[in-house]
């Protein structure tokens, strides 16, 4: 059985004290047994982390500190960039990698995509390597093809015990910030394609990699999203920097 993961993306939000008092709130809205049925992570900025991760360990907070994504070298003459090793050492768990803000920004490669999820996991963090497709390559019905393209390409020599534990996050780019999600079915449709293809490519793995499905997620659409059989979790931004909204997403079977 898959135990849901719910993740927080903040993206360039919050700077730390703000991130203290968020991650606080969020804490004081949830009780231990909404942990029991979902996985929490928040993804802060870089200047965030070790703030975080102090608050974290001290509070005993059962959420997972989380990185929204890193170069794959150890170190070097790299500048602005922050290594997988520094964010293990903050005890970082989970990299978001391949965000489309990063393909499409800042002119992120597969290629590239791929030598950090090795890097990530090569220091026993847990990649979220994010998939979607674009409007023009949704209206020309190259979704699947698209994603999968993605997944072949990001998850290159990647062994399938280390697919089996990783994360994937489907997040069409039309419906990131948009306020316009995939309905449940479309979600539900992409996400089982995704693990298709895991169970083409890994075999065994294709029942144990949790899916998330990003875009537009709040507390109002969390409930029918999470029904889909093969959504294994919710990949936040916006509505997670509310820790009100946020916990409400967290608590999504109480909604419905
Ligand atoms: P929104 O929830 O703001 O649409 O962002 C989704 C996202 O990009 C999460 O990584």
């Amino acid at each position: 059985m898959r135990k849901p993961l719910i993740s927080g993306n903040w993206k360039m939000h919050h700077n730390h004290f703000e991130a203290i008092q968020t991650i606080q709130r969020l804490a004081y809205a949830l009780s231990s047994s909404d942990y029991e049925n979902v996985d929490v992570s928040v993804h802060a900025p870089f200047t965030d982390l070790r703030s975080l991760q102090t608050v974290i360990e001290v509070d005993g907070i059962p959420i997972s500190l989380g990185a929204q994504h890193c170069h794959w070298e150890d170190k070097g003459a790299f500048t602005g960039e922050v290594s997988p090793e520094m964010l293990a050492k903050l005890n970082v768990s989970l990299v978001i990698v391949g965000h489309s803000e990063r393909r499409h920004i800042f002119g992120e490669s597969n290629e590239d995509i791929n030598r950090k999820v090795r890097a990530v996991i090569a220091k026993e963090m847990t990649p979220i390597l994010c998939v979607g497709e674009t409007t023009e390559e949704r209206e020309d019905g190259r979704t699947l093809e698209v994603v999968e393209k993605q997944l072949e390409d990001g998850l290159k020599e990647v062994k399938t015990s280390d697919v089996a534990s990783m994360v994937i996050a489907y997040e069409p780019v039309w419906a990131i910030g948009t306020g316009k999600n995939a309905t449940p079915e479309d979600a539900q449709e992409v996400c089982k394609g995704i693990r298709a293809k895991v169970e083409n490519a890994w075999k065994s793995a294709s029942e144990q990699i949790r899916i998330q499905y990003g875009g537009s997620v709040k507390g109002i659409n969390a409930p029918d999203l999470m029904k889909q059989k093969d959504i294994d979790g919710l990949l936040v931004g916006g509505a997670s920097l509310d820790p009100d909204e946020f916990s409400r997403i967290i608590k999504y079977r109480l909604l419905d």
